[in-house]
């Protein structure tokens, strides 16, 4: 009796695994380019108050008259929500494939050879959305006065002032430690699991390598972001 077998459906790159992998790792390359910035700017506060606001209406006059003004933030956002998109839904893809593969679990399950970055994307990634729906609440759309600061209407004024008010408080620089140790840690694990994508991972060297760049990366970050926090706080002591 002749059988035949159907021909596997032809799927394009952009569902297959590697497709999936290859979005997460060129949107989690954009944040990565993003946080730098970010990180390099928020250094100005060393500066004090006349540098940092400065800065922060130079960010909203840049290319102006060719932008509206904001024109730059607004590209910037729309970027970044993009890049959102593409790399939650890449992820919940992936985390449905992972489950259907093994609808089963193991029953014992042995840690052989993962990291704990590498066990806490997960949580991590939906913990650092949490922060930054925080974060935008608290500095960009929002800004309440959640110090008891004596003047509310300065913080909204004044970016120099309003981080001068929230990083005097020790529960805010700890929501922000916090949140910069599990950034370090998803960075850490992001940049070794993009290089496995890009398939630069295939020799012990190369593994190594990419360990490293990640740490770097990571360390890089969560030190160059806490900098301002802390020395606000130490200050205001
Ligand atoms: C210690 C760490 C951080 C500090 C002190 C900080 C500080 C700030 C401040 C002051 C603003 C308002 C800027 C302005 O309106 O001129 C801001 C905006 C923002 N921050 Fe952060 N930030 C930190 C970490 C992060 C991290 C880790 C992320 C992302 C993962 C992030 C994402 C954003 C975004 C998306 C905005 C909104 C920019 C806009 O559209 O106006 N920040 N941050």
């Amino acid at each position: 009796m002749a059988t035949t077998t159907l021909p596997a459906k032809k799927k394009g790159v952009a569902s297959s695994s590697i497709g999936l992998k290859m979005l997460m790792a060129g949107t989690g390359v954009i944040f990565i380019l993003y946080v730098l910035l970010h990180m390099y700017g928020n250094l100005k506060a060393l500066a004090g108050q006349e540098a940092f606001d400065t800065y922060a209406h130079h960010l909203r006059t840049f290319g102006e008259p060719m932008l509206p003004y904001g024109g730059l933030l607004w590209i910037v956002r729309i970027v970044l929500i993009l890049a959102l998109v593409g790399h939650v839904y890449a992820a919940l893809r992936l985390i449905a494939r992972n489950n259907a593969a093994r609808p089963v679990k193991y029953q014992v399950k042995k840690n052989l050879g993962s990291t704990l970055a590498s066990r806490t994307m997960r949580w991590g990634g939906l913990a650092l959305f949490a922060f930054v729906v925080f974060h935008l609440i608290q500095f960009t759309i929002v800004k309440p006065n959640l110090y008891g600061a004596a003047d509310a209407a300065a913080i909204k004024d004044s970016p120099y002032v309003m981080i001068s008010a929230a990083f005097a408080m020790w529960w805010v620089l700890l929501i922000y430690v916090l949140a910069m140790v599990a950034l370090g840690m998803h960075l850490y694990h992001g940049v070794y699991s993009a290089s496995q994508t890009m398939g630069l991972n295939n020799t012990a060297t190369a593994r190594a390598r990419a360990r490293a760049i990640g740490a770097v990366v990571a360390a890089v970050i969560v030190v160059g972001f806490l900098i301002p926090p802390v020395y606000i706080f130490i200050d205001s002591l």
